[in-house]
């Protein structure tokens, strides 16, 4: 199993990127199903959960080909061809792998009339179900049964039948489920409404790539979209850039906010993280934006806040690991409070076996700050946690091993050649 060996170090310094957004690439990835023909996707991350969507559309009968990396180093386009017939099967070897894969529904419904997709995986943080996705998909008139573990969908008419738009109502604004009735809504029949969609900005990136596909969609990133169903669509004439990973640049954030120093982020966009940079500032942490990029600086102990997760703009629960390892190590007691995923404190039992005072309490967590955690043994429980993990070995005395790396590769191109082209001791053995 490949680890994560952090010894403390900082202050860090540096400019980074934080590369292509994945939640955004997913979703692009998948809406090229939408259109036969070559697609071109520019600023795709080299990480896992690319290479298992990849695989996924490779089984749905698409050719996914990267180009030659680009001069600055970064990853190189993604080319994506679609052929006219697609095979409506997304295989559970590879959806078990990665949840996401779900969004290939709305795509085959749309296409084929049909899709047979295993119940999805993926990070296993509480009860996830995807009833808000079969909701919306079936409003639009997709009929569907499990059989054998996977979802059969189809859409009454045979091979001539379409999906008919409608008023979609979510009872949660599900970011996957905006994705997938979104995906399923542009060759729908008619008008799309939906009322109480996810606004987060990689919706807004999916739409502006299905809008130069030839899709018309009024209202992406606000609670209310509209979409006038097309009979057909086609690649873009141009190659999309992905939106950069507000995730990926929290992570980097919060490693200066616990080590100390000054770093840029070259394409950080505030403009995607107002309330976790509102949080960021309580706790002491400096960001500007300039021309260069975003600046963050920290010098001081950080000050304990109190956080809640809440859907986009809210604090996401993607940042909660960071926000509460940051809190492990500040002045003063945060209260911190999950709204989203019932498991997602797992990783708690880690950062107390290096020193940190947390208390659980169902969806609420303690956080009474330490000066200093203890390096240890700990095991990465999944992507953002693990991300945390490390970053909490960068402010513990002696050495921190973080195993169970893949899950991290699920969502970093290098996290340890990141933070050590910063000046961290992170090392991957
Ligand atoms: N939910 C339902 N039914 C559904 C869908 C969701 O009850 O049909 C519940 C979930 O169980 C959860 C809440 O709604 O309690 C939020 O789920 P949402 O659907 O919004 O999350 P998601 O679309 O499955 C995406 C990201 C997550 C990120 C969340 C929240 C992708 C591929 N994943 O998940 O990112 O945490 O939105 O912003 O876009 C990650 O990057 O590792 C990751 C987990």
């Amino acid at each position: 199993m490949d680890r994560f060996v952090v010894h403390p170090g900082g202050p860090l310094h540096g400019t980074v990127s934080a590369g292509g957004a994945k939640n955004s690439a997913l979703k692009l990835m998948a809406a090229c199903l939408l259109a036969p023909g070559r697609h071109v996707l520019a600023g795709v991350p080299r990480i896992v959960d690319v290479e298992i969507m990849a695989e996924v559309l490779q089984a749905i009968g698409a050719q996914v080909d990267r180009g030659p990396d680009g001069p600055d180093g970064g990853p190189g386009d993604l080319v994506i061809d679609t052929p006219t017939t697609l095979v409506p099967e997304a295989p559970y070897e590879l959806v078990e792998k990665m949840r996401a894969s779900v969004v290939v529904l709305g795509p085959l419904l749309a296409r084929t009339g049909r899709a047979s997709v295993s119940l999805p995986g993926g990070d296993d943080f509480g009860n996830r179900p995807i009833d808000i996705h079969l909701h919306g998909l079936s409003t639009l008139g997709a009929v569907f049964q499990t059989v054998h573990g996977n979802i059969e969908g189809r859409v009454p008419g045979g091979a001539e039948g379409r999906l008919v738009g409608q008023r979609v109502v979510f009872e949660y604004p599900s970011h996957t489920a905006t994705d997938n009735v979104l995906m399923a809504a542009v060759l729908a029949k008619g008008t799309t409404v939906i009322e109480n969609a996810a606004r987060e900005p990689e919706v807004s990136d999916l739409a502006d790539f299905l809008t130069h596909m030839g899709a018309r969609i009024r209202g992406a990133g606000t609670s209310h979209i509209e979409v006038d169903g097309v009979d057909e669509l086609h690649p873009s004439p141009r190659s999309h850039r992905v939106i950069p990973d507000r995730v990926v640049a929290a992570t980097l954030l919060s490693a200066v906010a616990m080590a100390g120093g000054e770093i840029v982020i070259e394409d950080g966009r505030p403009d995607h993280m107002d309330m976790v940079l509102r949080k960021m500032g309580d706790l002491g942490v400096t960001v500007t934006q300039g021309p260069e990029g975003m600046r963050a600086t920290s010098s001081d102990r950080l000050h304990s806040v109190d956080v809640a997760t809440l859907p986009y703009p809210g604090v996401a629960t993607d940042y909660k690991p960071f926000l509460v390892t940051m809190l492990s190590v500040a002045d003063g007691v945060g209260i911190v409070t999950e709204n989203l995923f019932s498991g997602r404190f797992r990783y708690v039992d880690e950062l107390r076996r290096m020193g940190a005072d947390i208390r659980t309490e169902g969806h609420h967590a303690v956080v009474r700050g330490v000066r200093r955690l203890s390096g240890a043994p700990v095991r990465a429980p999944d992507l953002r946690a693990g991300a945390a993990l490390v970053l909490a070995g960068m402010m513990a005395e002696g050495e921190t091993v973080v195993s169970d790396a893949q899950h991290i590769d699920r969502g970093y191109e290098d996290l340890a050649a990141t933070l050590s082209s910063l000046g961290a001791d992170v090392t991957r053995a």
